[in-house]
Order: structure tokens, then C-alpha cells, then sequence
């Protein structure tokens, strides 16, 4: 996709119809990008914004939201009492439509993915399970039981490629690559419950691609520069994914092009 300008406007209707998103993880690249698209185009009543911090994309974009209708929630994927205190706010304005967790650990001041096993360490392992598996496993405990039951839902965790076990052909980066791996186990086994009660629920992990964000930078070398996603380009993509996805869809882990990713 060459353009930053994919329409996914007209897209957007069937699932915002119903009223509210919620974006975990709005402070991160990809995160603000996805909360100004949809605030910009005002499709959902209300957009959450849920982060460590509790507070909206600033500067807010031009929105057709007001203030209320964009609201901050803080949230701490280590502490499951903010999930459900997030979730609990969540609820008293009813069903939602939209849940897209874009929260991640790859690296940070703290660990670096391992290229060897001689770097590998409980620590890190430990938490980068905690933020990529753990984290969206108790955001979905409390947060797919909110999803509408009216019409097509869609709860989408980002995940990546790397935690496919079928595509790893070149190593390294072990706890990054199995957190996401256990992250991909755990939505497909949430979406086999989730249908029970939610027929028309559809519970994904998408890879965006390279993205432009703090946590790809390090890694941004030798990536070509048509492979390499603005975070409004990713939104984008997203956004337009997970309009098209459908009910056989539930389980899987999707590239941003629509591709399935095999496990
Ligand atoms: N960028 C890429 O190239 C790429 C490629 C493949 C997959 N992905 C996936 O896409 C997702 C988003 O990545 P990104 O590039 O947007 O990363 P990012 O800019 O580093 O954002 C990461 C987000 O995770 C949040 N987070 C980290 N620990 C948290 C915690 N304990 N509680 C609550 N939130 C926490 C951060 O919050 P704070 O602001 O509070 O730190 C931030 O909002 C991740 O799952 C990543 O694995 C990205």
C-alpha cells in the first residue's frame, strides 16, 4: 500500500454502529494512530483511550468527538484490578463494538530481544510473558464479556509474525517470539469461548508490519522504506482488517494485508 489515504470510512459502519471502541495501549505508536482515526472520523459514540497514564492522544486531533465522547481510562497490564476497574467503567456505557489491544514489549531500557540463548534470563522471559501474553489474556477476561451482542464485534490483539512457529526460520529474540507465540495460543482458545456466547464475535491477533514506533527503531535497519508502516498507515490497515474480517475468521492471526498467518 503505497497511500496514507486508505478510505476506511464506509467500512467502518456495521461494527461502529453499535457505539464504543476501546484502544489499550493508546500512549504507543501504533496505539495514538489508531485513537485519531477513529476519533477523527467520529464513527463509534464513544472511544476509550486506555493507558498507563489514563489520558487521551495530546494534542487531541481535530475530532468529531467531544471531550467526553474521547475518554481516557489508566490501565496497567500488570495489574489486573485496572483492568477490571477500566472494564467496569467501560460497561456503564454499554456494549461495545470494537476492542484493539495495541500494547507490546520488545525492548526497552530494561532487556533487549536475545540473539543467542547464552542472553536468555528468567527476568526477561518472564516479562516479556507478562506484557505480551498475560497482559491481553486478563484484558480479554474482562473486556470480551462487554462486547455487543447485537451485531459484529471485534476484540484484536497485535501480535507479530514471529511468534509464528511455522515462519521462525531465522532465531534469536526467544522471549519476544514466545510470548507472542502464547499470545496467538490464548486468543485462539478465547475465541472458541467467546463464540459460545457471542455468535457473531470475532476474537484475532493481527501483525501490523514494521511500524514506524519506539519499539521497532532499533530494528528499522535494512527494512525498505515501503516496508516500513507511519503509524497512520498502519491504523489504516488495521482498521480496514478488521472491517472485513468475518466470524471463520475468530481464532486466527492476520497480517495487516488480510493474509492469514499459519501457527
Ligand atoms: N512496531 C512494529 O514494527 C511492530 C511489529 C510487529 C508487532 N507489533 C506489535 O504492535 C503492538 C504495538 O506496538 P507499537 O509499535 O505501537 O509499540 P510502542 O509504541 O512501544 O507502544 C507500546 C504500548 O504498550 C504499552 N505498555 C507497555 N507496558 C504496559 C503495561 N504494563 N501496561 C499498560 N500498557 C503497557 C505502552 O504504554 P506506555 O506508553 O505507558 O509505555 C505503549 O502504549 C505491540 O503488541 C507490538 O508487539 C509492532
Amino acid at each position: 500500500m503505497a497511500s496514507t489515504e486508505i478510505d476506511h470510512d464506509h467500512r467502518l459502519g456495521p461494527l461502529s454502529a453499535l457505539g464504543n471502541a476501546v484502544i489499550i495501549g493508546s500512549s504507543g505508536g501504533i496505539g495514538q494512530a489508531l485513537v485519531r482515526a477513529l476519533a477523527v472520523k467520529a464513527r463509534f459514540k464513544r472511544v476509550y483511550c486506555l493507558n498507563r497514564a489514563g489520558q487521551t492522544p495530546s494534542p487531541l486531533p481535530q475530532t468529531g468527538l467531544t471531550q467526553t465522547e474521547l475518554t481516557g481510562l489508566a490501565i496497567d497490564l500488570t495489574k489486573e484490578d485496572s483492568i477490571l476497574h477500566a472494564a467496569e467503567q467501560v460497561a456503564l456505557q454499554g456494549p461495545v463494538s470494537l476492542v484493539l489491544v495495541a500494547t507490546g514489549l520488545l525492548q526497552d531500557g530494561e532487556q533487549s530481544p536475545e540473539k543467542t540463548m547464552r542472553h536468555l534470563s528468567s527476568d526477561a522471559l518472564m516479562r516479556a510473558f507478562q506484557i505480551n501474553a498475560v497482559g491481553p489474556a486478563l484484558v480479554a477476561k474482562h473486556f470480551l464479556p462487554l462486547m455487543s451482542r447485537e451485531g459484529r464485534s471485534v476484540f484484536a490483539a497485535l501480535s507479530a509474525r514471529v511468534g509464528s512457529i511455522s515462519d521462525n526460520r531465522s532465531g534469536g529474540w526467544y522471549s519476544y517470539r514466545a510470548a507472542k507465540a502464547a499470545l496467538n495460543m490464548l486468543i485462539q482458545t478465547l475465541a472458541l469461548e467467546h463464540a459460545r456466547k457471542f455468535p457473531l464475535g470475532v476474537c484475532v491477533g493481527i501483525h501490523p508490519g514494521t511500524v514506524d514506533t519506539n519499539l521497532s527503531k532499533p530494528f528499522q535497519r535494512g527494512v525498505p522504506s515501503e516496508r516500513l508502516f507511519s503509524p497512520e498507515l498502519s491504523a489504516a490497515h488495521i482498521l480496514r482488517l478488521v472491517q472485513d474480517l468475518t466470524t471463520a475468521d475468530s481464532g486466527g492471526l492476520f497480517a495487516w494485508d488480510g493474509t492469514r498467518i499459519a501457527p
